[in-house]
């Protein structure tokens, strides 16, 4: 084989987004916005390339190039590379859909995407658990260290609760009675500058915070058991509940504010920041006839809003 290609999903996650970080529960869905990554035979150097349709190219060596971006791309395929006994001689492609630094989970698939393509094209039958946890050193490189959330979503597809250390439940939802609706405040962040400065707060306050924390939790169970029974009333105001704790930990602003009233004002059954906060994007879980309404009335405030698919598939390969 001289080219294999493979496409993994973003996600959003609907509660427990940096109480995660802590080992409490989260729950997250994919969205059918997606990373796509053909792995190619190069010949002869010793090299990987990789060239993306958003950040340029890039060639590396051994541990140099750290600096770039595309750095993380590159130690998803030199990890699967390792497995197979291979030095270089490869090209990443990467394509992605997924608006970056947004909190639509776009590093981790497309990490994801890079370990199924290459692992295909260097003739290895990774299980999704390997490709998970290949893509999640990857992330490491980006976030610091994540939760495994992402990778795990965007591995798997659907809807998960997610625990770190102890794994994810897949969790059987009929979603068809609603959409999430996305607004994009237009702030870029970082998800491990926001983790950082979660964690801070955290150890300056632990007898503060610790309650938080665990209300999070408990709040997340909530959501999964009315998820499960078709509750979408009681997961929307649970939704509105986890802002204020994601407000109480300091990774909302003024804008994401706007966003997520907004969004309840015009109907939406619940919103709040999704994933690491600061910027980035807000959810808004809508009734399906009212989310064309919720979406116009954001699209005054936000650089882009998109109703979001679920994608029950994980990675893809081909
Ligand atoms: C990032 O998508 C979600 C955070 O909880 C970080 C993590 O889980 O690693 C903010």
């Amino acid at each position: 084989m001289t080219r294999a290609a493979a496409s993994a999903p973003g996600k959003v996650i609907l509660v427990g987004e940096h109480f995660v970080v802590e080992g409490q529960p989260a729950i997250a869905v994919a969205v059918d916005v997606r990373a796509r990554v053909t792995a190619e035979e190069l010949g002869g150097e010793p090299l990987v390339e990789v060239v993306s349709r958003e950040l340029g190219r890039a060639s590396f060596t051994g541990d140099e190039g750290r600096e770039s971006p595309l750095y993380p791309v590159y130690v998803a395929a030199r990890e699967v590379m390792r497995l197979a006994g291979r030095v270089g001689g490869l090209r990443v492609r990467v394509e992605s859909d997924i608006p970056p630094a947004a909190g639509m989970g776009s590093s981790a698939a497309v990490a994801v995407a890079t370990v199924a393509a290459v692992s295909r094209l260097l003739g290895l039958d990774l299980s999704a658990e390997e490709v998970s946890r290949i893509a999640y050193r990857a992330e490491v490189v980006v976030h610091g260290k994540p939760s495994g959330i992402d990778n795990t979503i965007s591995t798997y597809g659907g809807a998960i609760a997610y625990r770190r250390g102890e794994g994810f439940l897949r969790l059987d939802v009929d979603f068809s009675p609603v959409r999430l609706v996305l607004a994009d405040s237009g702030i870029p962040r970082s998800t491990g500058a926001m983790v950082a400065k979660v964690r801070s707060l955290k150890e300056r306050y632990p007898a503060v915070l610790d309650p938080i924390y665990y209300a999070a939790g408990r709040l997340a169970v909530e959501v999964g058991k009315a998820l499960e029974r078709g509750d979408f009333e009681v997961v929307g105001e649970l939704m509105n509940v986890n802002h204020g704790l994601l407000s109480a930990v300091g990774v909302s602003n003024r804008r994401l504010e706007e966003l997520v009233h907004a969004a309840r004002e015009a109907g939406a059954l619940g919103a709040k920041i999704t994933g690491a906060g600061g910027g980035g994007l807000i959810v808004a879980l809508c009734w399906r006839e009212d989310a064309e309404r919720v979406a116009e009335a954001l699209e005054q405030l936000a650089t882009r809003v998109l109703v979001a698919p679920i994608s029950a598939d994980g990675v893809r390969y081909g």
